[in-house]
């Protein structure tokens, strides 16, 4: 049975852990241990019996939009709707928040993403400020193919 709960700092070196490959194919971006303690209340973790079996982060960019980040299911256990149950928590949880009006993804899987009802849109309008702190970091930067999509709140 799958929980999920909200990451703590203890969690930190087994998130890393998960994505390395990930990060290496550039699929995820590479965010250090520094910036993922910073951030630690954003992320949400998909637990089985206690093992690490998937985790995401809801980045807030405004009042108007929020971030999935970082969305990952360990290999094992791909296709089993894990992945889906944890974007539907963010979801769940950007709604609570009070944002207003989007939840951006970048992502090389759109089709993923399209299944819950994200819709596509132009890349060029994303907020800069998304460019000028992640894109820039990114090994692809800049030319890349990820594609952008929101999943709309109202
Ligand atoms: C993307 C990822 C999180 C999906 O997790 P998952 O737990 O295997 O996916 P789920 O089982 O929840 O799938 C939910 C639905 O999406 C579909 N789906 C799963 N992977 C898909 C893919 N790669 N492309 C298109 N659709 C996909 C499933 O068939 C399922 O459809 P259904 O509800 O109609 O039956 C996982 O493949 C992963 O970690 N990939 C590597 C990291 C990555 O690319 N992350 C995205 C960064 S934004």
């Amino acid at each position: 049975m799958v929980k999920l709960v909200k990451a703590t700092l203890t969690d930190i070196p087994l998130m890393q852990k998960m994505v390395e490959q990930e990060v290496e194919d550039g699929v995820i971006l590479k965010r250090n241990e520094d910036e993922v303690a910073t951030n630690i209340r954003s992320y949400v973790l998909a637990k089985i019996n206690d093992e690490l079996v998937g985790y995401s982060a809801l980045h807030i960019h405004s009042i108007r939009l929020a971030e999935i980040r970082s969305l990952i299911v360990s290999h094992k256990h791909r296709g089993k709707k894990i992945g889906k149950k944890i974007v539907e928590f963010t979801l769940k949880e950007a709604k609570e928040l009070g944002v207003k009006e989007e939840v951006l993804v970048l992502t090389y899987l759109p089709d993923f993403f399209k299944r819950m009802n994200f819709i596509e849109i132009a890349k060029e309008t994303i907020p800069e400020h998304k460019i000028w702190t992640d894109c820039i970091k990114c090994i692809h930067f800049p030319i890349c193919n990820e594609v952008s999509l929101v999943y709309k709140l109202v």
